[in-house]
């Protein structure tokens, strides 16, 4: 039987992946290359819709695809591709913008939080249309699994009402993608604060470990990582998130359980294991720096390899939109 399919999404807004996107999203892509038919897409049309640099935008997609060919996305038994490549992508999303409710796009929490950060004169149309993008982005592929955080949760549930609005509506088209939860998901908190998720939009670059950056520069943030004012290394999220948040990245990075480096860190003190924590994730990058740098050193080879995902990509997203078009009745 065929292997199901999954589709991810992720922006090329920085020009650098952390090590939150990475442990809480990109290491799941790489693990189900194995197990599904992967299509991965580097969304360059989202990162639009809240001002951008035209300079440097074709530049972060190459940096961005870089780093997933780093990280182990294999171009031969995944699909790796630029969405602006595949121009069925908005093609979609118009019509399933008009079988979206106003009131519906109106409910979506993420656009609420965004656009009250940005004032509601200054939103554009296109962050509140930004999860009809994402629904044909994954309808696209016939998507059975897409891996969401908590945060993308109220996009998929969109998703998947307006594949059934759609299939309901003209006749079954789009396969209706479920949720891939992954056990385990680390969520990883910033090292400056430990109660709030890193991110790139986080106010202290110190409480971000960018994948790209030098080494050093991550061994003095872990050095100045908030913990709190007990000795003891123990796993607590709640009472000790600190130091909780360096042994899921030590564990993570290392393989080994949160209880073995507890037992193992037993009398020591929080200095060693950050010390130790800053090899294991200097060890972690290096490899990773060294292929990105060999992958940005031929962007001739590069946008060839990202031409031949798009290419695969508009294999099936152009069947498909052909039939949602018949549908129609266009
Ligand atoms: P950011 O929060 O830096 O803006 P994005 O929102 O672009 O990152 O997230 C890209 C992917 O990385 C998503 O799948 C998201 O769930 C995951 N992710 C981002 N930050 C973290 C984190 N701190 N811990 C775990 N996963 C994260
Ligand atoms: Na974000």
């Amino acid at each position: 039987p065929a292997r199901p399919r999954v589709f991810s999404g992720i922006q090329p807004t920085a020009d650098s992946f952390h090590l939150g996107n990475y442990l809480g999203a990109l290491r799941h892509w790489v693990a189900l290359q194995d197990s599904h038919d992967a299509f991965y897409c580097v969304v360059d049309l989202h990162a639009i819709t809240a001002g951008h640099e035209p300079k440097v935008l074709k530049q972060r997609s190459r940096v961005a695809a870089a780093q997933l060919f780093a990280l182990g996305l294999d171009p031969e038994r995944s699909t790796l591709f630029v969405q602006s490549q595949v121009p069925e992508h908005p093609q979609l999303a118009w019509v399933l913008g008009c079988i979206t409710g106003f009131g519906e796009a109106s409910r979506m929490t993420q656009f609420k939080d965004k656009s009250q950060k940005q004032g509601s004169d200054r939103a554009s149309v296109g962050l509140f249309t930004y999860p009809i993008l994402q629904a044909a982005d994954i309808l696209l592929y016939q998507a059975n699994a897409v891996p969401v955080g908590e945060d993308q949760r109220q996009h998929l549930e969109l998703s998947r009402d307006l594949a059934q609005r759609f299939n309901s509506l003209f006749g079954p088209t789009f396969t209706v993608p479920a949720p891939h939860i992954v056990k385990d998901t680390a969520k990883i908190t910033d090292l400056q604060d430990p109660t709030a998720k890193m991110s790139k939009s986080s106010s202290s670059p110190a409480g971000i470990i960018d994948l790209l950056e030098e080494p050093a520069r991550s061994a003095k943030k872990i050095r100045s990582a908030v913990t709190d004012t007990g000795r003891e290394i123990v796993f607590d999220a709640e009472g000790k998130p600190g130091i909780s948040n360096l042994l899921t990245i030590y564990s993570a990075l290392s393989g080994r359980g949160i209880d073995e480096l507890v037992a193992a860190y037993d009398g020591k003190g929080y200095g060693d294991l950050k010390k130790d924590l800053a090899e294991v994730v200097r060890d972690f990058v290096t490899p990773i720096q060294e292929r990105t740098r060999g992958y940005l050193d031929d962007p001739a080879q590069l946008d060839k390899l990202l031409a031949h995902g798009a290419e695969k990509a508009r294999a099936v997203a152009s069947a498909t939109l052909r039939t949602a078009y018949e549908r129609v009745g266009f």
